[in-house]
């Protein structure tokens, strides 16, 4: 750990964090039949891998998991095989992902300090993203993991005709975690809930009330699993990390990812 993650730290260390793992999507776009959260990605199920992200962080002292009800006794009972021992709740999902994500968060301690949301099918995310995040978090009260955009973006008029190009230079791509000063979700939550406003990530929902928002560069590697081609990918960069480490720990340095 730097200089300056000890200062931040040790400057006003919370003391009790949460993570919501959202787990209760139908995975349409990966397969009819298996729910992608319980599909093999180098050899351990999606879920316990982003389940044991959590697991491992000295940041987090507790795992809401947020699934199918259906798949509740079978996600606790994944869970506990893989010695997942901070899940405090396993709760029933909503119909959306923003549904999802209010349950889950609602389902926390209510003394909770930070609460960072995840979605399960991004299990390519490491502890130093995970703990990069919590620091900005920590900072900024607000902060998400992201990546720089490498594409020109075009908006259309929803056929294929070109509307708009949009500049490349400051376009990020969302991830997850994010992780926010838990009153400061709570106050956009209930703001937006009020409001109807819908999203697709968390972060909007703290940019719908005009709170700032921060990014950090996860880089392209903190993949979400959406299509079968995506496990394919996942594996090569699962195989480059392991090299990477072997190599890192031949010459005595750290892997950085
Ligand atoms: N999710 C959830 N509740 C929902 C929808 C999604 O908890 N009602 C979760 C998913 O399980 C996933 C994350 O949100 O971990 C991101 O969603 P996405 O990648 O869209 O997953 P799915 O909704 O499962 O996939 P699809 O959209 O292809 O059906
Ligand atoms: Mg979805």
């Amino acid at each position: 750990m730097g200089i300056w993650s000890s200062l931040i730290r040790s400057a006003g260390k919370p003391k009790f964090n949460s993570a919501v793992l959202l787990a209760a999507g139908s995975g349409k776009r990966f397969s009819d039949d298996t729910a992608k959260q319980f599909a093999v990605v180098g050899g351990e199920s999606i879920l316990v891998r982003s389940a044991k992200l959590f697991q491992s962080s000295e940041d987090v002292q507790e795992i809401v998991v947020v699934t199918r009800e259906t798949d509740i006794p079978g996600v606790r009972n994944i869970l506990n095989k893989a010695g997942i021992t901070k899940v405090t709740r396993i709760v029933a999902g909503g119909d959306t992902r923003q549904e999802s994500a209010k349950i889950g968060f609602d389902a926390v301690n209510p003394e909770a300090d930070y609460v960072a949301i995840h979605d399960a099918a991004r299990c390519l995310c490491t502890p130093d993203m995970l703990e990069a995040v919590f620091e900005s978090a920590f900072v900024n009260g607000a902060a998400a993991a992201a990546c720089r955009n490498p594409d020109t973006l075009k908006r259309t008029n929803g056929t294929d005709l070109v509307t708009e190009t949009i500049e490349r230079e400051n376009t990020w791509r969302v991830q997850t975690p994010q992780i926010f000063k838990a009153d400061i979700y709570r106050a956009a939550s209930y703001t937006c809930a009020k409001e109807h406003f819908s999203a697709t990530d968390d972060c909007a929902l703290c940019e719908h009330v005009g709170f700032p928002v921060h990014l950090v560069d996860c880089g392209p590697m903190n993949l979400k699993i959406t299509y079968p081609e995506d496990t394919v990918i996942a594996e090569g960069i699962l195989a480059y990390r392991e090299r990477a480490a072997a190599e890192g720990a031949k010459s005595g340095k750290e892997s950085a990812t």
